[in-house]
């Protein structure tokens, strides 16, 4: 077991608690965060914002940007513009720029759910949402997440016993940090004083911020004086983190656990997947699994309580609020909540358990109004997969993976896998 001899020692964080370096690759993540909750308030028109964009761009670019450059292309040039100008944090900004990001922010979510019919992954998470997922994981409904935790120490258990160990460890999708605490608590003291840095990725700074808190009175993470704490405010989508690679260990470890892997599509979740591994890093990973249907329709129930509703809707609901939809409209969106079941296109026996809402047609035309396109009527929160095993590990071995440590318990509907690239 990791070492507890904490009360001898000062918590390393406690004098250096804002020290935790912050990489922001999503910027317009930070920035919709503090709009969601209501930090701050502007509002241009889209129209105004594109043409005025551009007109900052092409002064300091000189042809770089034309009128009908896509919004990815302009939040990537926001991107360098925030990199250009040193600005840290968001309250440095002018507000005339911060309503231009927002308003392209805004706009790349209902984009998403144009293109896919779904909402951004993450997005639920920021904001006030990031909040009201803190309160559900301590609530009885989250058990279905949190009681696999006990299975992914045994499961680590078994991987560190040969001596194995790994100097870089990031977390993606930390969540509140439940799972770096029980990996730290899992590991010998020996295996932990390997680990040189953690690096979480998230969505969220808040929550970042609010697990760094965390860390500050962690007897383990005290104990490890040299151990390197970053945060990166990134999609996994985006981040690319290079292993430093020596004889004497195995590169960067990613964990990507409780589930979240699940909110992918498989072939999304295999483009992520080679992102991680394209250097020889490994990942442990969860799937959700089933063997019959009777499982998915229990957890189902669970997925229709009112929290995991609101939780889904809160930032959505505060997005249509601000584009002018009235009361009336929100809540027969919020009725309109459902669960159902949904096989995976190609992949008939991966069933995503979907969370839906239907917007109304008064809704459509108020975002088309604004955005010049048409979103779906019905529309999915958000999806959580369930695989049956045998074809899932068919899948990765045919996309060049193996599951080098496969680890199930018995009855559960979990398995945790170590997982490499078997072709380069
Ligand atoms: C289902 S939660 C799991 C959290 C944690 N592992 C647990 O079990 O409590 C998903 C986490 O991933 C983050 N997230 C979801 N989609 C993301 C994305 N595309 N990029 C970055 N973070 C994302 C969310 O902010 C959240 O912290």
């Amino acid at each position: 077991m990791g070492s507890s001899n904490s009360s001898t020692q000062i918590p390393r964080f406690q004098h250096k608690e804002f020290s935790t370096p912050y990489k922001i690759d999503s910027m317009e993540a930070v920035i919709l965060d503090h709009y969601l909750k209501g930090l701050i308030q502007p509002s241009v028109p889209i129209s105004m914002a594109y043409s005025q964009i551009n007109k900052l761009y092409s002064e300091r670019n000189p042809g770089v940007l034309t009128q009908g450059m896509e919004v990815e292309k302009l939040l990537t040039e926001l991107r360098r513009y925030y990199y250009d100008c040193g600005y840290e944090t968001i309250d440095q900004m002018s507000p005339s720029f911060l309503s231009k990001t927002i308003a392209l922010s805004v706009r790349s979510v209902f984009e998403n759910i144009r293109d896919t019919g779904v909402l951004p992954s993450g997005f639920p998470y920021i904001g006030p949402g990031s909040d009201m997922y803190f309160d559900l994981i301590r609530s009885k409904e989250y058990e279905v997440s949190r009681e696999s935790l006990k299975d992914y120490t045994d499961f680590l258990g078994t991987l560190f016993v040969n001596g194995t160990f790994y100097e870089n460890l990031i977390f993606l999708g930390m969540g509140d940090g439940a799972e770096i605490s029980a990996t730290l608590n899992s590991l010998s003291d020996h295996v932990t004083k390997k680990i040189k840095s953690i690096t979480m990725v998230d969505m969220t700074l808040s929550g970042m911020k609010h697990v760094v808190e965390k860390f500050n009175v962690d007897p383990i993470i005290s104990s490890l004086p040299d151990l390197e704490i970053i945060g990166r405010v990134s999609r996994f989508e985006d981040v690319k983190i290079t292993a430093r690679r020596d004889e004497t260990y195995s590169g960067n470890l990613y964990l990507w656990v409780g589930k979240t892997s699940g909110n992918f599509k498989i072939l999304d979740y295999l483009n992520i997947l080679n992102g991680f591994t394209a250097d020889g890093s490994s990942v442990i990973t969860d799937f959700g699994i089933y063997d019959n249907k009777s499982e998915l329709l229990y957890i189902k129930n669970q997925y229709e309580g009112d929290r995991n509703r609101d939780f889904l809707l809160s930032n959505l609901v505060t997005l249509l609020k601000d584009l002018g939809c009235s009361n009336s409209h929100l809540n027969e969106i919020n009725r309109s909540f459902r669960v159902s079941l949904q096989p995976e296109k190609d992949f008939q026996t991966f069933i995503s358990i979907n969370s839906e809402v239907t917007l109304p047609n008064s809704v459509v035309d108020i975002i088309e109004d604004r955005f010049g396109f048409i979103v779906p009527n019905d529309i999915t929160l958000m999806q959580s997969y369930r695989r049956k095993m045998i074809d899932l590990i068919d899948v990765l071995q045919s996309y060049g993976y193996s599951l080098n440590q496969l680890y199930r318990v018995k009855g559960k509907s979990d398995i945790f896998t170590l997982v490499e690239r078997t072709i380069s």
